[in-house]
């Protein structure tokens, strides 16, 4: 097995074309226990599109509920979706089988939000470092004891946590282990489903720059998913904002901080970063709670909370559509 460190593929001409292409992508679960009548789901992807460059850090931002994981684990095959298609690479994900798609499983990898639930807390720390290998049949034991020094050290961590196990870790060190074994595979695609929120105060700043340290060294693409917008605006180079299954704005991580178009960013921004120095107040808070994804708003789905809505936006659902150079927003007010 080659270095993680030396395997970085070089920039090539390619590196233009997106690395991740979602497109049309709808996830609806049957709700359980509906009762009599017409069944009823649970929107939770609902026509997802966005494209992810090499090399690119993206966010995705939105409240509890708004689909954020699911679409993160249909990205990555796990989830069988309604409809639509995720292309990695060019290659349909659904599509693939056998070699195939184990090959492509290893180059999409998931860092989960709960260090504690990721990790076995019965074995030793070797072992779950070396499942994802054996499991791939890569190398011989020799090989893999190298790379998983190896990616610990990429980490921060030394040899000696191979024989701890997880309650002898703090969680800032359980999740540096989880971000090596997801390294171990040599993935170019990383999604980080809220790595921090379950992390204290002290470490999300390191674990976050050891992700951004981990992306240049190893030219890795990352998906970050957070519902704080200063995690977002600490790392990332585009932001995707969702709200009830759909994607309602996308922009240059400068262009939404400081340009937000979709009145539920601003609320967001204005819920999120109320110390900002300089912060622009008039931007108002989300009224209210989300409404449910089994029966979402007619319109525009943020209709009910949104300060700006006229007639309109109870009736037709805007597009996403751009509202300047690479600014994408689905509202049909985006300048009131
Ligand atoms: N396996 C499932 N079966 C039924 N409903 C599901 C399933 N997974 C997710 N959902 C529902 O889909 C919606 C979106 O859930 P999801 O976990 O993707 O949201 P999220 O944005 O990741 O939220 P959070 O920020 O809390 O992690 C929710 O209403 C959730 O209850
Ligand atoms: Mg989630």
């Amino acid at each position: 097995m080659t270095s993680l460190r030396s395997a970085a593929p070089a920039a090539s001409a390619e590196a233009r074309q997106p690395l991740v292409v979602v497109e049309d992508l709808v996830k609806h679960f049957p709700l359980r226990g509906g009762g009599f009548g017409r069944k009823q789901y649970v929107h939770s992807v609902d026509g997802v599109s966005l494209t992810i460059a090499p090399g690119e850090v993206l966010g995705l931002v939105g409240e509890s509920g708004c689909g954020k994981s699911t679409l993160a684990r249909a990205m990555l095959g796990l989830t069988p979706v309604d409809s639509g298609r995720v292309l990695f690479d060019g290659t349909d994900v659904a599509a693939t089988k056998g070699a195939a798609r184990k090959s492509l499983r290893r180059s999409m990898q998931l860092v989960f939000q709960d260090p504690y639930a990721a990790l076995d807390p019965r074995m030793r720390l070797g072992i779950s470092l070396d499942a994802p290998l054996s499991q791939h049949s890569l190398g011989t034991r020799e090989e893999r004891h190298r790379r998983i020094v190896e990616a610990l050290d990429l980490v921060g961590l030394d040899e000696s946590f191979l024989s701890r196990r997880p309650q002898q870790c703090s969680g800032g060190q359980l999740q540096r282990i989880v971000v090596a074994r997801a390294l171990l595979l040599n993935p170019r695609l990383l999604i980080c489903d809220e790595p921090t929120s379950a992390l204290d105060a002290s470490v999300r700043a390191q674990i976050l720059n050891l992700l951004i340290e981990l992306k240049s060294e190893l030219d890795l693409t990352l998906l970050m998913i957070s519902h704080d917008l200063r995690v977002v605006r600490h790392i990332c180079d585009r932001v995707a904002v969702m709200y009830l299954g759909e994607i309602v704005e996308v922009a240059s991580r400068e262009d939404l901080f400081e340009r937000p178009a979709h009145p539920y960013t601003q609320a967001l921004l204005a819920a999120s970063l109320p110390e900002e120095p300089g912060a622009d107040t008039a931007f108002p808070t989300p009224r209210g709670e989300p409404p449910s994804p089994v029966d979402p708003p007619a319109g525009c789905r943020f209709h009910p909370r949104c300060p700006k809505a006229r007639e309109r936006c109870g009736v037709e659902p805007p597009a996403l559509s751009a509202s300047r150079q690479g600014h994408l927003v689905s509202c049909h007010y985006p300048d009131a």
